[in-house]
């Protein structure tokens, strides 16, 4: 089996490179050219798989390489992904997000493998934006009655999630149309030790590990730090700023959000097994739990023995949204029955795992403890 995977170098376009290494399909990888190495996700697996270079936004350049690779399956993970983001660049986000999934889907139109191409769509639980869906019974326990499912109707509230949802339903148009075999996955948040450093999880996560890197190399634990000032935290009696005895504190936006959030190697999961089904679908894959920025923050804090994360945050404007999703929380119970799919990584080992992975991370690159 060969798979051409658009957004290789992204979180889940590594760790879907490995599964289906794993499964023993040969791997084409498409890569943007850009004036850096963007490979640091895929680097340990990179001999094993085929990069080529292409843009979705190119149609002549996807064309080509549908063609000369003759894949058995098609995964699109390649986006402008961050919806802040697609509040400043919103055309750009247009062309890549929508667009060039419209690019790939004429290529496989017209080629003469279209019945033999398996088309995999990243579509999000973005385009539910502020809508849900509420019941009266309790379905959660107690946590919540409020949910969205394949069923949901879609209220995007962002440029990223109007383009997910152009390109989500140009899918169900091309497959009903013209008998492609192509799949949304609706997913929700997943996260990983892979995450981009500037979604919420992951922005948290390297702060933590930076900032017990830089504990230790002082040689203090947090109770010895004052924080009235407000920006920084820092050392009382040391306050020469040129010696670093001080540090910034965290800056994030809307606390209150709520996200269902998973890990990305369960996601990924999924992906493959929607190809893998007689019919294709939409499913949504989700953990069905939500959690807000503060529980994530807590939890996060406490893996490293910090009480009151709230002393090390400062609530900037700046990452606030034009307009922002409240709640997320996925129903993933016609992946679970019509997949066999279940998520594995609880809330707490994702977080944990990522802090984990970031204080080690943060060690590499500080010189060892300093005796103050
Ligand atoms: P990511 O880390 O931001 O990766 C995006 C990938 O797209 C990168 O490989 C990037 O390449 C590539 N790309 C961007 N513009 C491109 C272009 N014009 N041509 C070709 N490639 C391009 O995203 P992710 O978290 O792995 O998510 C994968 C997909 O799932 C995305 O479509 C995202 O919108 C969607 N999604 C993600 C989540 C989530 O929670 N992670 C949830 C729902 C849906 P560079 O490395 O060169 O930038
Ligand atoms: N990025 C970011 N940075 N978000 C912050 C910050 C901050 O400093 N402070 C608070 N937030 C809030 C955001 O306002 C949002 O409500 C929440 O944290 C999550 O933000 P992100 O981690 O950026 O993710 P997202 O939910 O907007 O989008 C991600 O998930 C979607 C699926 O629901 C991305 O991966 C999308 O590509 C994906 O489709």
């Amino acid at each position: 089996m060969k798979a051409i995977i658009f957004g290789i170098t992204g979180q889940d376009g590594s760790y879907l490179a490995e599964l289906l290494l794993k499964r023993d399909y040969d791997v084409v990888g498409v890569t943007r050219r850009v004036s850096i190495d963007t490979t640091k996700r895929i680097a340990h697996i990179l001999p094993k798989i085929k990069i080529v270079e292409g843009d979705i936004t190119d149609a002549f350049n996807i064309n080509k390489i549908i063609e000369e690779h003759q894949p058995d399956e098609i995964y699109n993970l390649a986006a402008q992904s961050h919806v802040g983001t697609s509040f400043s660049q919103p055309s750009l986000t247009w062309d890549v997000t929508a667009s060039g999934v419209l690019n790939i889907l004429e290529a496989i139109r017209y080629s003469p493998r279209k019945e033999d191409i398996k088309f995999y769509q990243a579509s999000s639980s973005e385009m539910f934006g502020k809508n849900y869906t509420e019941i009266i019974e309790p379905i959660f326990g107690k946590s919540s009655q409020k949910y969205q499912d394949e069923n949901t109707a879609f209220l995007p509230q962002s440029p990223y999630a109007i383009a997910k949802l152009a390109a989500h339903h140009l899918v169900r148009n091309y497959r009903d149309a013209y008998g492609i075999f192509a799949c949304s996955g609706i997913l929700f948040n997943h996260e990983s030790e892979r995450r981009g450093e500037n979604f919420v999880t992951r922005k948290i996560t390297k702060w933590i590990g930076e900032f017990v890197a830089w504990m230790n190399y002082h040689n203090i634990n947090s109770e010895k730090l004052a924080t009235v000032d407000k920006d920084e935290v820092y050392i009382p009696g040391r306050t020469d700023k040129s010696q670093g005895f001080q540090f910034p504190k965290l800056r994030l936006g809307n606390l209150e959000a709520r996200r269902d959030w998973g890990h990305a190697k369960d996601y990924v999961q999924a992906m493959w097994l929607m190809l893998q089904r007689q019919e294709p679908d939409d499913y949504v894959v989700a953990t069905g739990q939500t959690h807000s920025v503060k529980e994530f923050l807590k939890v996060a804090f406490e893996s490293v023995d910090i009480e009151n994360w709230e002393r090390y945050v400062v609530i900037d404007p700046e990452f606030y949204r034009a307009a922002e999703v409240d709640y997320l929380l996925g129903l993933p119970q016609k992946a679970k029955t019509l997949l066999g799919w279940s998520p594995k990584i609880s809330f707490k080992q994702l977080a944990e795992a990522m802090v984990d992975h970031d204080v080690e991370e943060a060690k590499l690159r500080r010189p060892s403890v300093q005796t103050v």
